[in-house]
């Protein structure tokens, strides 16, 4: 069992499905509309929870209705909410799904409210774990100093710098394991990254920055990672695809709860059987799967081979 702090975001997911997205000036009809917990952060901190990890959360919610089902939604989880606070209005993602994919608009709320002091006021969660996770939906100010302060306290230091318009280069010095999907490495790097190739190359890039583990998921097409120098490449399972969101988040929580246990190569399976389950099913946090679960999903592959 790993010790893991996420520092993050908590958002409620306000889900609209639909045949096709609307372009801009066009209404669509939509259909099942649901209010989900969810927020990068949450979901990869139900993950690792779920796989039966200590998960402890430093963040925010809202004073509201929502923050109340948000941090109720983590502890149902399992995941520590001592250092979770109450401030202002919940985090809120709008997202489209369509054709099993999904986009997503975000009203940061309390999220932007996390900061380096608060931070500071729950530094034993961050003394008391192995690994430490970030993403960028809350101020990039709070995460580089989170980051700093856990590296400096020698944890692993895990970052997903997602949305990448919070990404600060120095945060890279501070980062172990960088897990990007292939638009946010083509938008860090400014260069194509549309397939396993461009991955591999856009892989090597990263490692040439002097980052140890670097992953970059490409959806179904599978994802590129390192082994030590050797760049590989993975093809995702095949599985009916109804809804993709938290299926990065999954995968990183995930990722981060087995790979010194199972080696690199098996964790990225281990974490793509997980996120395979969660693009199965509906919804953010809801459709995380339990280690008995990824367990039974990984023994269905082996016997059919
Ligand atoms: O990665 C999926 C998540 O992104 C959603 O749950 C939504 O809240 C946004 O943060």
């Amino acid at each position: 069992m790993k010790k893991i702090c996420v520092v993050g975001s908590i958002n409620m997911d306000l889900v609209i499905e639909t045949n096709y997205p609307p372009v801009m000036g066009e209404t669509v009809f939509g259909n099942n509309f649901k209010t989900v917990p969810g927020g990068k952060g949450a979901n990869q901190a139900v993950a690792a929870a779920k796989l039966e990890n200590d998960v402890s959360f430093i963040g925010a919610v809202g004073d509201d209705m929502f923050g109340a089902k948000l941090k109720e939604n983590l502890k149902n989880s399992g995941v520590d909410v001592s250092g979770i606070e109450n401030i202002g209005t919940s985090g809120i993602a709008m997202i489209i799904v369509s054709g099993g994919d999904n986009t997503i608009i975000l009203e940061g709320g309390a999220n932007q409210s996390v900061t380096p002091q608060l931070v500071d006021r729950y530094v034993e969660l961050i003394k008391e774990c192995d690994i430490c996770i970030f993403q960028l939906e809350i101020s990039s100010d709070a995460v580089l100093y989170a980051m700093k302060t856990a590296k400096d306290l020698g944890k692993y230091v895990v970052l997903n710098p997602t949305p990448v318009t919070g990404f600060i280069p120095k945060m890279f010095e501070y980062t172990d394991i960088f897990v990007v999907n292939e638009h946010e490495a083509s938008a860090l790097l400014d260069i194509s990254v549309n397939n396993a190739d461009e991955a591999k190359i856009a892989c090597q890039m990263y490692l040439d920055k002097g980052i140890k583990q670097v992953i970059i998921t490409l959806g179904s097409n599978g994802c590129v990672y390192n082994v030590g120098n050797e760049v590989k490449y993975a093809e995702a399972f095949k599985v009916d695809a109804v809804d993709s969101t938290a299926a990065g988040d999954s995968f990183i929580g995930a990722f981060c709860a087995e790979f010194d246990n199972l080696g690199v190569d098996e964790a990225i399976r281990y974490a793509q059987a997980t996120s395979a389950i969660v693009v199965s099913r509906k919804g953010a946090s809801v459709s995380i799967p339990t280690k008995n679960e990824v367990e039974k999903f990984l023994s269905c592959i082996n016997n059919s081979k």
